[in-house]
């Protein structure tokens, strides 16, 4: 199905730039990592999953209606060519919303997080624009329809739209209206991630290719969906009885297998430098110490640490340079 038959579902038919507006949204960490779509124009996942959302981490993004009949998409504080990967993104997502009429925008998108580092910066900026977009335009939807808009223009942006545990739940429908994101009631005051950042710098194969290429090309890839399915019910019972050795233990592991499935595809796809390997192995070492942390991945070299904030003190010791979130306070 194509993206413009499910906006026809969820949008009114004529709509208008109505005034400027400005919308944050935050990064998210998936602790059940979302890997593979069973449908690529839609979004739409072969597994369910599970993130965290990162307090005051991630994107504003400001729209200013234009007269010109083009975007002008800004991206911390630069002007993009309208050839540019990310600026072309922009604008076919604003297509969705603007179809044949006549509404452009100056968008100004600031990440206060790495662009492209695996640090999901793409989740929080298409919330926040999906946000902007359902002001500029007094769109009024609820927060679901929002999730299910955001989730077209990239698949993990379904779940910035939340803060705390949100849940992205997949669905069964052939037009995706019911997978969205779902937030979790429950807080876990203490709970920390610390960012331990490799390298900042643009990766080479983004997580939309990357998937892409572990679902065609990876054997190993036919596992993925029972385990994912398994962690997702483990994270559950963790997060309701706080179970945190659970939690990061099931994290850690999710996040292993996929990059597991991605070594495993063709041609290889290995994210790792040595420095993550190095930071892998110093969790690991203090774990045996007796230290509660542990790790996540995504699709790039940097860690994000799970550790609790009694340990917040002990941890910076070893990691000099942690940025640390408490999306729950303490
Ligand atoms: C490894 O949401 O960036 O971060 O839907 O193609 O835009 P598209 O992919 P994207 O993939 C994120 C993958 C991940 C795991 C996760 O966040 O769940």
């Amino acid at each position: 199905m194509k993206r413009t038959e499910v906006v026809e579902r969820l949008l009114p038919k004529v709509v208008k730039a109505s005034a400027s507006a400005e919308h944050f949204a935050p990064s998210n960490i998936a602790l059940c990592k979302y890997w593979g779509k069973r449908d690529r124009e839609l979004n739409l996942p072969i597994n369910a999953s599970l993130s965290v959302s990162l307090d005051y981490l991630g994107s504003h993004t400001r729209l200013i209606p234009v007269e010109a009949q083009v975007d002008e998409v800004w991206l911390n504080g630069q002007q993009l060519q309208p050839g540019a990967k990310f600026s072309q993104k922009v604008s076919e997502f604003i297509d969705l919303f603007r179809r044949d009429q006549d509404l452009y925008f100056r968008v100004e998108t600031r990440n206060n997080i790495p662009t492209a580092a695996g640090l999901a910066s793409s989740a929080s900026g298409f919330a926040a624009l999906t946000l902007a977009l359902n002001d500029a335009l007094a769109l009024d939807l609820p927060p679901e329809h929002l999730s299910i808009l955001a989730r077209m223009g990239s698949g993990s942006a379904c779940r910035s739209l939340f803060t705390g545990f949100v849940e992205w739940e997949m669905g069964q429908r052939e037009d995706g209206l019911d997978s969205h994101g779902v937030q979790l009631d429950q807080a876990w005051p203490g709970f920390c991630i610390g960012l331990v950042e490799v390298d900042a710098g643009e990766k080479a194969t983004d997580s939309r290719s990357g998937m892409q290429r572990t679902v065609e090309t990876a054997h190993l890839y036919q596992s993925w969906p029972l385990q994912a399915a398994a962690d997702l019910s483990k994270l559950q019972q963790a997060i309701t009885e706080r179970d945190f050795a659970l939690l990061g233990q099931t994290a850690e592991q999710n996040a292993l297998s996929m990059h597991a499935t991605m070594i495993a595809s063709w041609p290889p796809l290995l994210y790792w430098q040595p420095e993550s390997v190095a930071a892998m192995q110093k969790v690991w070492q203090l774990r045996e110490q007796g230290l509660q942390v542990y790790f996540t991945m995504d699709a790039g070299p940097n860690l994000k640490l799970l550790f609790q904030h009694e340990d917040r003190d002990t941890l910076l010791q070893h990691f000099p340079n942690l940025e640390t979130v408490e999306p729950f306070g303490h």
